[in-house]
This record gives C-alpha cells, structure tokens and sequence, in this order.
C-alpha cells in the first residue's frame, strides 16, 4: 500500500507549508491541492532562488512529479496562465502532463474578485474573489472549469478528471502529497469565523477536495509556526504588540507571499496546537522557523486563556472568548546561538531541544521536522517513520 502523507496548516496560514511540500515532494509521486485558490502563497526557496506558488501545487520544482488543481480549489483563469508563464520564463517545465486542472473546480470570475475587494474589506481577506466564487458555488449558480474552457482554448489541455486520475494514482500504489493552504484556525467550520476563509482547509477538505476515501490518507503532517501569525482581521490571543512582536516580524520577515501586508506576530499558542492536533487528526508536526527564535532571552507558549476569571483549558471559536481573554504563559530559557546551518537535531541547543519538547508535549503528538531556515536544504528529520 502506498504512503500518503497530508500537509496541513496548524495555525493562521503561512506556516510554511510551501518549504515542507517542496522538501516532501523529492520522493513524491503526485503533489494535490484541494482547497482555496490564489489567496495561498506558497513560498519554496532553493539556492537563493525564491518562487513563490499561488494556485499550482508546490511539487512543481521538481522534475517528472504530477501536480494536481482539484475540484475543491477555486481557479482564477487569469492567474493561473500568469503562474505558468512565470515559471516557464523561470525554466520550470510546465505542461499538461505535469499540471492538471480538475473540470469540477470552480471558477473565479472578475465579478468575484470586484465583490470581495467591495464587501470584505472588514474580514481582511486577500481580495482574489474566493469568497464570492465559493459562495456562487454553493448556491448552484457557479461556473465549472469544464463549462468554462469550451471558450477558453488556453487552459484546455490542462483539464482532466482528477478524481479518476488520482484515484488510480493511489490504486497504483503512487505517493501522493495532498497540500493544504490556509491554515486550520482559518477554515470555514473549525476557524475563528467569521474571520476564515470560504473553504475546509482542515484534513477533512483533502476527502470533498480531491474526491478520494478518508483511509487514503495515511500520515497528517501539521504545519505549525515556532510562533504564531496571523494576516488579515480576526482575533488572536498571543498577538504581541511590543518589541518582542517587531522583532519576530522583522527576523521571521512576516510579509505576506500574497499581498504583501505585514503579519500579525506572537507566542506559540498550545491550544490552537492541539485544536488543530484534534480537528485534523495529526500523527505529527514539522515545526518551523524555529531559528527566528535565536537570541530571546525567554521564549513564552501560552497554555490556557483566562477569559472573566474563569481559566480555559481549550480552543475555543468564541470570538468574544478570543478577543478579551489574557493568555496563560509558560516562560522557558531561550538560546544565544544561530542555529540556521545546523545539520543534524543533536546538534541544536539544549534550550530548543527542550523547547521543541514542549511543544510536542502540549500538542500531544511528536515533531517529525524541525525546519531552521528558508532554504530546501535548512530541514532537519527527527522521525523518519512519518516521511516517505
Ligand atoms: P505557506 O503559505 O505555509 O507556504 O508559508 P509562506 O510561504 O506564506 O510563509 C512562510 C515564510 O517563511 C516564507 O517566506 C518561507 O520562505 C519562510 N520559511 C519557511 N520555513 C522557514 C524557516 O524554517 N525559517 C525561516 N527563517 N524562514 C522560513
Ligand atoms: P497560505 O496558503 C494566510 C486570510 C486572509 C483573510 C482570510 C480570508 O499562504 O497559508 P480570503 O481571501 O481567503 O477570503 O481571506 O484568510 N488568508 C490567509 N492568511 N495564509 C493564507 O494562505 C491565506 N489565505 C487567506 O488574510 O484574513
Ligand atoms: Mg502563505
């Protein structure tokens, strides 16, 4: 039985998904998105070269792997052609038999993106029209990728039916990476709505996404930020408004991939840690950017919201709850050293050892990847038996 191995945002988004596929995507065999569209930006960085990836699938990079759009992500013409073009200009082969683009996506048209630039302004969303075309979609009024190339000649080559082709790829014993975007806390069901995205960015979007059975999906892999972000409007609890917050903005370099707006930073929330342990069913997690932590003196991970005098031990999507609760700190002892060229975990400091520790403690599930850089190369491995 092949392996499969799930990449899911255990956050706000931006934890650095897009270096953990590329980096998985060496011994995939096929590379599925199954949620959002061009809201995502998926950041891979190798040999200083930085490309970042909106709506094709972050297996791109590498030669002779199946990338596939399916029918539960939101297509913008438009920008996908941008995104080919780019990357061939760039030397990326990129063709039909490398991409493919399910016919049941929907498709984002330019009312959409007017709409969302027009009425969204409050929810802060990335104003690529995802909103609108998921809410045309529901209320039957959508246009489908099939519908929509009997006009448009370019992107016809592209479409299949990826149920089928994925499918088969999983009978035929392939490794498939199934690449989420967004991140848990931003999903429509389980996020801080109404402060989310319009799709399921959780493990569960990968089953309606994809149109594959939830036993095909063996190993979820969450994605979670040594510390916390988040861009856009809507509540986060360790958000830090101080020195310590600029810093991590500043060495993190928290700018969006997509548009640019500056991230929202602070400490390590546990309970959004084991929320998205919960909600997506994780076997592990790749911790990332732990070197942006170099130097604190102390780090903080908050383990419980005290909201009205009453202490909270779990996540809650009480928006109230969220935006009036003090955070519950526990202070652990920082390290001095770079630890961005390290190759091996023995190697690390004993502070993030025992800093990572906790986290897996807290999470109740172990690290599988501890990424210490951008770069494809800055990845350390502490449990192989999760990876392909
Ligand atoms: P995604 O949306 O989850 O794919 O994440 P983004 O690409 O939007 O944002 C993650 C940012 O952090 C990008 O600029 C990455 O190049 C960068 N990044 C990823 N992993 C690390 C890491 O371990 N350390 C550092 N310093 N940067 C990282
Ligand atoms: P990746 O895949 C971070 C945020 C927006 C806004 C909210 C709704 O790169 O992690 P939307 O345009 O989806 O209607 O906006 O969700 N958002 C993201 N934040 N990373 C993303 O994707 C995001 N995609 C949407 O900022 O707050
Ligand atoms: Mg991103």
């Amino acid at each position: 039985m092949g392996k499969n191995i799930a990449v899911i945002g255990a956050q706000f988004g931006d934890e650095g998904k897009g270096k953990i596929i590329d980096f998985l995507a060496e011994d995939a065999d096929v590379v599925a998105r199954f949620n959002g569209g061009n809201n995502a930006g998926h950041t891979i960085i190798v040999n200083d070269k930085t490309t970042i990836l909106h709506i094709i699938p972050s297996g791109i990079l590498h030669k002779g792997k199946i990338n596939i759009i399916g029918n539960g992500v939101v297509v913008d013409p438009k920008a996908l052609i941008k995104e080919i073009e780019e990357l061939r200009g760039k030397g990326v082969k990129v063709t039909p038999d490398n991409l493919i683009l399910s016919e049941n996506a929907h498709v984002i048209l330019e009312k959409h993106i007017k709409e969302d630039k027009e009425k969204n302004k409050h929810l802060g969303t990335t104003a690529r029209g995802i909103g609108p075309a998921y809410t045309d979609k529901t209320s039957r009024s959508g246009t489908r990728v099939i519908d929509y190339v009997s006009e448009d000649k370019e992107l016809k080559p592209f479409v299949k039916n990826t149920t089928l082709l994925i499918n088969n790829f999983i009978e035929k014993n392939k490794k498939v990476l199934f690449e989420g975007a967004q991140g848990s806390l931003l999903d429509i069901d389980f996020g801080t709505y109404p402060y989310v995205t319009s799709s399921n960015s959780t493990a569960g979007g990968i089953c309606t996404g994809l149109g594959i059975g939830p036993k095909q999906v063996k190993v979820a892999i969450g994605i979670a930020k040594a510390y916390i972000t988040r861009v856009g409007s809507g509540p986060m609890p360790t958000e830090l408004d101080d020195e310590i917050g600029k810093q991590i903005q500043k060495t993190g370099n928290e700018f969006g991939a997509t548009t640019g707006r500056a991230r929202r930073c602070g400490w390590f929330d546990a309970l959004i840690g084991k929320y998205a342990a919960m909600v997506n069913g994780l076997d592990t997690i790749a911790l990332t950017k732990l070197d942006v932590l170099s130097g604190l003196e102390k780090i903080k991970i908050c383990v419980g919201y005290k909201h009205k005098g009453k202490i909270i031990k779990n996540f809650t999507t009480d928006i109230d709850v969220l935006e009036n609760c003090e955070p519950i700190y526990e202070e652990l002892p920082g390290w001095k050293e770079d630890i961005s060229s390290i190759t091996k975990y023995d190697d690390l400091p004993d502070n993030a050892k025992k800093y990572i520790k906790r986290i897996e403690e807290l999470m109740g599930i172990p690290a599988c990847i501890v990424s210490i850089g951008p770069e494809r190369n800055q990845t350390l491995i502490l449990k192989k038996e999760f990876l392909f």
